[in-house]
């Protein structure tokens, strides 16, 4: 189908060949348009654009190095993955690929010099006028007119930039909101986002910004093990930090914090590694979790909470606008309490009930469904017995740390096990040390599936 002609008059970029695009995040159709211009541009559409009304979108400038390589001297890849990931979780939107962004518009080789004067000393903006080029020279003529051509009537952006909104407004784009796109600052990108704040009046990135970051990222390749792949469920990573007696938290149910400030960065690592964090409504309700990548660079992943009956409060931090989130609950869950997290963002989604709460496979069926490929698992003690009792774990990532505190709440409650020869075989064990913690990442053996 071809776009309309832009309302200035400028021919509008032309669809020119289109493709399923399976991605972490589920599978969106990419539909490449071409400008006159001789820029290819990828709309990445997720689902039914329908009445083209509230679109969830992004417009999102091209950034070879952000993008592809995961430079951390900016966020575009972070913000890339985060918006997939957002508008997968909608289960509706757009992400518009544009093609000639690159460096805010003034081109590869440009920037990689701009890249030269910032580590003289400039700014982003500064960088880009000693080189006698403009600060940002982006227009959205072509978005604008691939928006139309897609049949969006309004969008909510999800960028923390207002120029671009008013760039696409300029060009007959309804914009309705702007939603920001949370990233973390680290040690390489602080002084570009601080300038994109004061210089651009870019929102502010949402997420905290940590005053330390490692010196260097934390490799969790080895604790994260390799990928399986399921038809019909994520790969399933357990993690927990349990004390030297084996519990996750006091009586109480206090566990904050059971490992040290080395051990939770690794664990943000983790979560940056796999597409979505999965808690339990009483590690929720208990503390309250934000579930999101702080403490060392990267996305965060999807949220989701095994809620039954919606007891999620609307102030919980797991809400926040940092990341996306879904909400598991049986389908009879109150519905005025299932409106209320809805309008606070999350969505809702229905599971049926099984012994423990919702039923695991069909639970871990749906994140699958929406492109969930691999699943963090934090806890508490219930979620993480059922998903061991499912046979539905791959991999087990344990700290340990050098504490005891007696009677508390148990990482694994009963798994029927009476003979040790029957409990679950852990393999390709990896150890490493974090501050005073150990931390160990073990594969689930084979032959431990089936229902115990
Ligand atoms: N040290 C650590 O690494 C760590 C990590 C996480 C948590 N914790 C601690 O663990 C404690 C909470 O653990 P917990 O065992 O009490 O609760 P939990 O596992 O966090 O949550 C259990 C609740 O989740 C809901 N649920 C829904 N479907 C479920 C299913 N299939 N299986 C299990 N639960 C399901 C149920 O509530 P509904 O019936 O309302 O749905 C259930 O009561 C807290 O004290 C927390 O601080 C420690």
């Amino acid at each position: 189908m071809d776009a309309e002609p832009s309302p200035d008059g400028r021919s509008a970029p032309l669809e020119v060949a289109t493709a399923p695009i399976p991605t972490p995040y589920g599978e969106f159709r990419a539909r490449a348009f071409e400008s006159p211009s001789g820029h290819v541009h990828l709309a990445l559409v997720f689902g039914e654009i329908g009445d083209g009304e509230s679109l969830l979108t992004r417009v999102h400038s091209e950034c070879l190095t952000g993008d592809a390589l995961g430079s951390l001297r900016c966020d575009c890849g972070v913000q890339l993955r985060s918006a997939l990931r957002i508008v997968a979780a909608e289960g509706r939107g757009v992400v518009l690929y544009v093609n000639g962004h690159e460096g805010r518009g003034i081109g590869l080789v440009n920037k990689l010099r701009a890249y030269v004067e910032q580590d003289a000393g400039a700014d982003t903006v500064d960088a880009n006028l000693r080189l006698g080029l403009h600060a940002d020279p982006r227009d959205y003529v072509d978005p604008a007119a691939i928006l139309r051509s897609l049949g969006a009537r309004s969008v909510r952006l999800l960028s923390n930039n207002p120029a671009k909104a008013a760039g696409l407004r300029e060009h007959g784009v309804a914009v309705e909101s702007l939603q920001p796109l949370g990233t973390v600052a680290n040690r390489h990108n602080r002084a570009y986002l601080d300038t994109k704040q004061a210089r651009f009046r870019h929102l502010p990135s949402t997420g905290p910004r940590p005053d330390e970051l490692p010196p260097a990222p934390v490799d969790v390749g080895s604790l994260l093990g390799s990928l399986h792949s399921h038809a019909d469920r994520p790969h399933v990573v357990l993690k927990y930090a349990q004390t030297l007696d084996g519990r996750i938290a006091t009586r109480t149910g206090d566990a904050k914090w059971i490992s040290g400030e080395p051990e939770r960065q690794l664990s943000h690592a983790i979560r940056a590694g796999c597409d979505a964090v999965l808690v339990g409504a009483r590690t929720l309700l208990q503390d309250d979790p934000q579930l999101t990548v702080r403490m060392v660079p990267g996305s965060s992943p999807l949220r989701v909470v095994l809620d039954s009956r919606l007891r999620t409060p609307r102030t919980a931090k797991v809400l926040s606008d940092d990341a996306a989130t879904v909400i598991l609950c049986r389908p009879d869950a109150d519905p005025a309490r299932r409106r209320a997290l809805e309008s606070s963002g999350a969505t809702v989604r229905d599971v049926a009930p099984g012994p423990d709460g919702l039923r695991v496979d069909e639970a871990l069926r749906l994140l699958r469904s929406i492109g969930i490929a691999s699943l963090l698992v934090e806890g508490g003690g219930r979620v993480i017995t059922s998903m061991l009792r499912a046979a539905a774990v791959d991999r087990v990532v344990v700290s340990l740390s050098p504490t005891i505190i007696g009677s508390g709440v148990e990482a694994v409650g009963p798994l029927g096990v009476d003979r040790v020869a029957d409990g679950i075989r852990l393999v390709h064990r990896s150890v490493f040390l974090a501050g005073d913690d150990v931390v160990m990442g073990f594969d689930v053996a084979d032959g431990a599936a089936g229902e115990r």
